[in-house]
């Protein structure tokens, strides 16, 4: 049966692109079924429309408080039957509840090297620290903010020259190779997470995730 798959986010869309060419090209393993934002002008939301996938515009300033937001969000997605709920950029907390509701089925990207500096200006606190590496992690999402366990983090070397821009522009790129993966990993049924565990074809996953090798 084909999988589907709804996406989440709130601003340009970058991630969802490359999501959506893996499904073109058939190495995701489903299909992108809608495209949810809280914010009217994501970009993400055009490129769903040119795509002709379905899109929802759930804005958070119509509500009062974050769970019913949420739950029209749930409401929405639990319409959809999706194989995998995939948050690509979406800037908003989840509550506990939401994240329950969707648990071992909810997907993040991060833009650093999880356990290190989950939270917003990765790029900047991994330059501030004089790091030699940054990068980016998917995980999936439990109740810790980006502290699920995570399932591939690419590294990426951090160059004399760099500041926040360079930096964000070089993980991107990396990111485009390792949210499809991960949600083909899924999607394929190559993942099982079960008392704290997470294992890729039976083989227990390091803590920060596999390592990826660029081909
Ligand atoms: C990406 O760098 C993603 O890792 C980050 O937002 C950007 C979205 O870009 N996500 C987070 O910071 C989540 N906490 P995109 O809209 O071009 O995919």
């Amino acid at each position: 049966m084909n999988k589907r798959i709804a996406v989440l986010l709130s601003g340009r869309g970058s991630n969802f692109q490359s999501i959506l060419a893996a499904s073109q090209s058939g190495t995701l393993g489903g299909q992108v079924g809608i495209v949810i934002s809280n914010r009217p002008g994501a970009g993400g939301l055009d490129i769903a429309r040119e795509a002709a996938i379905q899109t929802a515009l759930i804005d958070h300033q119509s509500y009062e408080s974050r769970e019913a937001f949420d739950a029209d969000l749930a409401s929405v997605l639990e319409s959809q039957s999706p194989d995998l709920v995939v948050l690509a950029g979406f800037m908003r907390i989840l509550t506990p509840g939401f994240v329950s509701r969707f648990a071992g089925r909810l997907m993040n990207i991060h833009p650093s090297l999880l356990p290190l500096y989950p939270g917003l200006h990765t790029h900047q606190r991994a330059l501030d620290a004089g790091d030699s590496h940054a990068g980016a992690t998917v995980h999936y999402v439990t109740g810790e903010l980006d502290g699920g366990p995570p399932i591939l983090q690419a590294k990426v070397a951090v160059q004399p020259d760099d500041d926040e821009e360079s930096l964000a522009a070089r993980v991107l790129q990396v990111e485009h190779q390792i949210y499809p993966t991960a949600i083909n990993w899924h999607l394929s049924g190559r993942l099982q997470f079960e008392q704290g565990r997470l294992h890729l074809d039976d083989k227990l996953v390091p803590p920060t995730g596999q390592q990826w090798e660029p081909s």
